[in-house]
């Protein structure tokens, strides 16, 4: 398995590319299921997360064609030949069920494997499963398998979710594009990878409003058709690399970032003492003194803190002058980079969703592990700022998130290398 390597203490400048959206990506891939005419995805991430959603969605008969080496993903469901999404491929990666709502919508049953154990908590399933059977379909579980189907078609239906789980909202509100009448969906999720899927699905010819509040309603179409639509900028890629200036020092200027995918966040960086600029090109990011300050962060579904930059906000606070509390409120299992970067001399406690980070002034390179795709990038900023050599083993999960990881920070100064495993 490959490793990464990078040795602290360079500040950084210049520009960073930042890619499309993976989780806006891993829902517009199976909104394919929902017609028969191509769809094509422009500014697609190169991540192995894609690869995997392809692999699934050829395993039902899809034809997904990459190009421009991955930038473009044009994809044609007209003959599928599945309805089921194996345990080999949903096990690699949860989101494989986003398959579920467009397999029953289009096909009226699907056969989907429940995603198993997570390194980052439980992540169940029920929420969708009680979406969808409001929607009219049956489900059972067997042999670790949904299986579901909806007899004579879906039906529109109000839908109240008890958690905004941002996969049941997406999968819900595919499923609703072709069932019969008005579905509504009750305390939505309202992240922008919400947004940009129903934006690509209105122009496929489904008909959805309020999307990106928390009551979104849909109106049952017959059919809906192809379209081409362009992936909307990842904002966890984005709040990553604004905080690689603050660990390392130096400005970085990140190139499609815009303020109202990191409200939060950006509020958060502005208490720490640090300086976001929205330029014309994206937002440039400057550590205003030599450390940041110690700010409270409590993670809450869009518009709130996401969970997503959790991990890479403690490598900051790590370094930041005085005590921050990091509460971890969507996920149960959530701060297992936290030792991680206390080999590296960090100094936290953490208590169940709770994890208190004493800044010190100094960190010190070390062997660490990545334990899932956040976590491995939160130890390469932490790295960017630590004395000597740190190697982050195990980095297939980074491979999942980010693109190029060593290139992007290495064109604005950072030394890091990978290694290549056996
Ligand atoms: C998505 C993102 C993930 C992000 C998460 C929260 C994708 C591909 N992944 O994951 O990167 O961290 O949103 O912003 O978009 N839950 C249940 N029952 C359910 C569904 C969820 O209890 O049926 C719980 C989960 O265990 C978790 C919480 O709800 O504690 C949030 O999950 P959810 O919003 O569904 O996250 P995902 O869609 O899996």
């Amino acid at each position: 398995m490959d490793s990464i390597i990078v040795r602290g203490g360079r500040p950084l400048s210049g520009q960073i590319a930042i890619a499309g959206a993976k989780n806006a990506a891993l829902t517009l891939m199976p909104a394919t299921l929902l017609c028969e005419e191509p769809l094509t995805l422009t500014n697609a991430p190169r991540l192995s997360d894609i690869r995997t959603m392809t692999q699934l969605l050829q395993s039902l008969g899809v034809e997904v064609t990459a190009m421009q080496g991955g930038k473009v993903v044009a994809m044609s469901s007209h003959g599928l030949t599945s309805t089921r999404a194996d345990y080999d491929i949903v096990r690699k990666m949860r989101a494989s069920n986003l398959v579920l709502g467009p397999l029953l919508a289009r096909e009226h049953q699907a056969i989907v494997s429940l995603p198993g154990g997570c390194a980052i908590g439980a992540r169940p399933m029920d929420i969708h499963i009680s979406a969808l059977e409001a929607l009219g379909a049956e489900i059972e579980l067997k042999d670790g398998y949904l299986h579901a189907v909806a007899r004579g078609g879906l039906k529109g239906a109000v839908v109240p979710l008890r958690f905004a789980s941002v996969g049941a909202t997406e999968n819900v509100l595919m499923a609703a594009t072709l069932a019969k009448g008005t579905t509504v969906i009750e305390n939505a999720a309202r992240e922008p990878e919400i947004v940009d899927l129903a934006s690509c699905l209105r122009k496929m010819g489904a008909q959805i409003e309020g999307d990106g509040t928390s009551r979104i309603e849909i109106q049952g179409v017959d059919r809906l058709h192809g379209a081409t639509h362009a992936v909307v900028t990842d904002r966890i890629e984005l709040g990553t690399y604004m905080l690689a200036p603050v660990i390392a020092g130096g400005e970085v200027e990140c190139l499609g970032g815009r303020l109202s995918l990191v409200e939060s966040f950006v509020a958060k960086l502005q208490e720490a003492g640090i300086e976001v600029t929205e330029t014309d090109l994206g937002l440039k990011v400057r550590c205003l003194g030599d450390r940041p300050k110690a700010v409270d962060v409590t993670t809450e579904p869009f518009p709130g803190f996401p969970t997503d930059l959790q991990a890479q906000m403690m490598a900051m606070l790590c370094f930041a002058q005085g005590t921050s509390v990091l509460e971890e409120r969507i996920f149960e299992n959530r701060f297992m980079h936290a030792p991680e970067l206390m080999r590296m001399g960090a100094r936290i406690d953490v208590h169940g969703g709770t994890a208190t980070v004493h800044g010190v002034d100094k960190m010190k390179g070390a062997q660490v592990m990545a334990t899932d795709l956040r976590a491995s990038v939160s130890l390469i900023l932490a790295g960017l700022a630590a004395e000597g050599e740190t190697q982050v083993n195990r980095v297939y999960h980074l491979d999942r998130g980010y693109e190029h990881v060593e290139e992007k920070l290495g064109a604005v100064g950072a030394q890091i290398e990978r290694i290549q495993g056996q």
